[in-house]
């Protein structure tokens, strides 16, 4: 669905506002600082084939996972481009165990941002699509003071405003302001989003399941089934699905977006609570493609309703099309749950 005006995403956020008579303009120049460090983390994810950034810092995050230079850079870059815009009183990034703080010297603003700073960065090394992911909440403490964890904590449902960006063969920026779900590509040779996908719509049928298949062996029976299903065809026209798995959250959304499609990473033998993370992972791609007409299930309930317990924690995720959510979950409570994934 191409987009016929011209269209900046500047100029996209400010008329949403308009529509908005109580808006201050915040939210609007909060995701315009965004944008900027999300030029500039693609200006160095283009670069990092070129120059001395690959490799690993040699350090571990706090999930014990190499962290790679890249993720570093991206992360400072988000931290520097927003703790001094005044609208934010707290962040939270994958990359820092504990919240961050917005400096005393800045002002202290009424919103909360959380953020993967690179998500599939596995990928990196291999020239492969990559993200940035973030997540917008009001605070719940008082205003003019410093943000808190409860801040952070809230639920999905809570959100303002959540998007990713993709740095794929172009870089594009998709977000939602809870007014559907609109996609811009990033002009290199100018440096500014254009307007290219106009409330995004997920297809309600799915024709792609994304999942690690290497993990069969330790998935629910109900799952086990259900791939079987998406596998198969039947004499009244269901054609077998498309397997295609990034190994990028990001990327393997956005193509699901657009094609319809299921994104799974459950619960399973060896990870009970799955692999992805519930506040800068599953809750702002939740909000993004229930906007876009899709569902977004932990195996039971709805990731947005989720009462998050810590900033880190990992949930099991079914993200897509409308109908593979509802069949996947029906193959799901068909089937006894492995005690050991009781989530
Ligand atoms: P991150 O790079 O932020 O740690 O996230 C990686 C995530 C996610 O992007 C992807 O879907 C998933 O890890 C892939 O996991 P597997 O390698 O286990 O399939
Ligand atoms: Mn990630
Ligand atoms: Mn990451």
């Amino acid at each position: 669905m191409p987009a016929t005006r011209f269209m900046t995403l500047q100029r996209h956020i400010l008329e949403g506002e308009k529509r908005h008579p109580e808006a201050t303009g915040e939210l609007s120049a909060l995701l315009s600082d965004l944008s900027l460090a999300a030029k500039i983390i693609s200006l160095e994810v283009n670069k990092a084939g070129l120059v001395d950034i690959l490799g690993f810092t040699g350090e571990n995050n706090i999930h014990g996972e190499n962290v790679k230079k890249l993720d570093m850079f991206a992360h400072d870059m988000l931290t520097r481009a927003m703790d001094h815009g005044g609208h934010l009183c707290v962040m939270a990034s994958e990359e820092e165990e504990e919240i961050i703080h917005i400096p005393k010297k800045h002002q202290i603003g009424k919103y909360v941002l959380i953020f993967d700073p690179l998500d599939g960065s596995s990928n990196i090394d291999v020239n492969i699509s990559i993200g940035t992911i973030f997540s917008i909440y009001h605070r719940v403490t008082a205003q003019g003071t410093p943000g808190t964890l409860r801040d952070c904590l809230q639920k999905g449902l809570k959100q303002v405003a959540a998007g990713y960006i993709v740095y794929g063969s172009s870089t594009i920026l998709v977000y939602t302001a809870g007014e559907g779900v609109h996609g811009f590509t990033l002009d290199p040779a100018f440096g500014e989003f254009l307007l290219s996908y106009e409330d995004m719509k997920i297809p309600e049928k799915a024709k792609i399941y994304s999942l690690n298949e290497g993990n069969y062996k330790y998935w629910h029976p109900g799952l086990k089934k259900y791939i079987k299903y998406v596998q198969d065809a039947d004499n009244r026209g269901r054609e077998p699905y498309s397997a295609r798995y990034v190994g990028s959250m990001v990327a393997d959304i956005h193509r699901n977006l657009i094609y319809g499609g299921i994104f799974i990473y459950p619960a399973d033998k060896r990870n009970p609570k799955g692999k992805l993370r519930l506040m800068y992972e599953c809750n702002p791609m939740a909000f993004i493609i229930e906007q876009a007409g899709g569902r977004a299930i932990d195996g039971n309930k709805r990731i947005l309703e989720i009462n998050p317990e810590s900033l880190h924690q990992r949930v099991p995720i079914y993200i897509g099309s409308k109908d593979a959510v509802d069949k996947v979950e029906e193959f799901l409570r068909a089937e006894e749950v492995i005690p050991e994934m009781r989530i």
